[in-house]
C-alpha cells in the first residue's frame, strides 16, 4: 500500500493532450469523484460541488474559456470543480445541517457560534477555494490509479466558465478544471526541489 501510493505519486503528471475519442467508463468516472466526495473539509463542510462535462461542444466551448489549452477539449470528460460561496454563510440552511451534523447535541450552539466569528474574520471565495484544490489533488492521485491521466488546470477565465456551464455567481465559484483522460503524449521528466531544499527541521 505504502509503496504503491509512492508510486502514484512519482507517476501522475500533466498531461496536456488527451485521445479525444476515447472516452471515459462511468466506474471510473465515480471513482474519481468519490476521491473528492471523501476529502477533508473544514467544519466537515463539503465546499465543493462537481460537474462532470462529457458534450463535445461543452468541452470545446470550455476549452475556449482556459485559453485554449486542448488537454481541455481532448479530455474524455472534464470535471469542472466549483467551490460553495452561499451555501457557507453561517446562517444557510446548508451550513447549519452541515454543523449540525457534525457537531451533534449540545456541541452544536457553540460550534455555530465559533463558525460566525470565523466568517467573520475570514475570506470564504478564497477558504472554499483553497479546499476545493485538496478534493482535487485527491482526485488526481485516484485518475492515476485507474491508469488514467488528467490536468490540472487553473488557466481559465471564470466568468466565461460560468458562462458555459449557466453557473449562478452568487452560489459558486470556480476553483479548478480538471480535465481527465488517456493521455496522448509521453510521460514528461518529474522536476521537483529535493527535499532539503524545502523542509527545515525544528
Ligand atoms: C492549481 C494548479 C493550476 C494549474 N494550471 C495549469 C494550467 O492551466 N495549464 C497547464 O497546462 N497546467 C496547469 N497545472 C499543472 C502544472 O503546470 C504542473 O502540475 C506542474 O508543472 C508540475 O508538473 P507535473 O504535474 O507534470 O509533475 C496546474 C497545476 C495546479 C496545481
Amino acid at each position: 500500500m505504502k509503496q504503491q501510493l509512492a508510486e502514484l505519486f512519482h507517476r501522475r503528471f500533466a498531461c496536456h493532450l488527451f485521445e479525444a475519442e476515447r472516452t471515459i467508463a462511468p466506474a471510473d468516472i465515480e471513482y474519481i469523484l468519490e476521491a473528492g466526495r471523501l476529502s477533508p473539509s473544514a467544519f466537515g463542510l463539503e465546499p465543493w460541488k462537481f460537474l462532470v462535462v462529457q458534450s463535445h461542444d461543452l468541452k470545446l466551448a470550455l476549452q475556449t474559456a482556459c485559453f485554449q489549452q486542448q488537454q481541455v477539449g481532448t479530455a474524455g470528460a472534464v470535471i469542472v470543480i466549483l467551490a460553495k460561496l452561499a451555501e457557507l454563510a453561517p446562517d444557510s440552511t446548508y451550513a447549519q445541517r452541515l454543523l449540525a451534523r457534525e457537531y451533534p447535541g449540545e456541541q452544536y450552539d457553540l460550534a455555530l457560534a465559533n463558525y460566525r466569528n470565523f466568517c467573520a474574520a475570514t475570506d470564504l471565495r478564497a477558504w472554499s477555494v483553497t479546499q476545493c484544490h485538496i478534493a482535487a489533488a485527491n482526485m488526481m492521485t485516484a485518475t492515476t490509479a485507474l491508469g488514467l491521466d488528467s490536468c490540472a488546470i487553473g488557466g481559465f477565465l471564470p466568468d466565461q466558465v460560468k458562462q458555459v456551464l449557466h453557473i449562478d455567481p452568487a452560489q459558486y465559484e470556480v476553483a479548478l478544471v480538471l480535465p481527465v483522460g488517456y493521455c496522448a503524449e509521453e510521460a514528461h521528466e518529474k522536476l521537483r526541489l529535493p527535499l532539503a531544499e524545502l523542509v527545515d527541521y525544528r
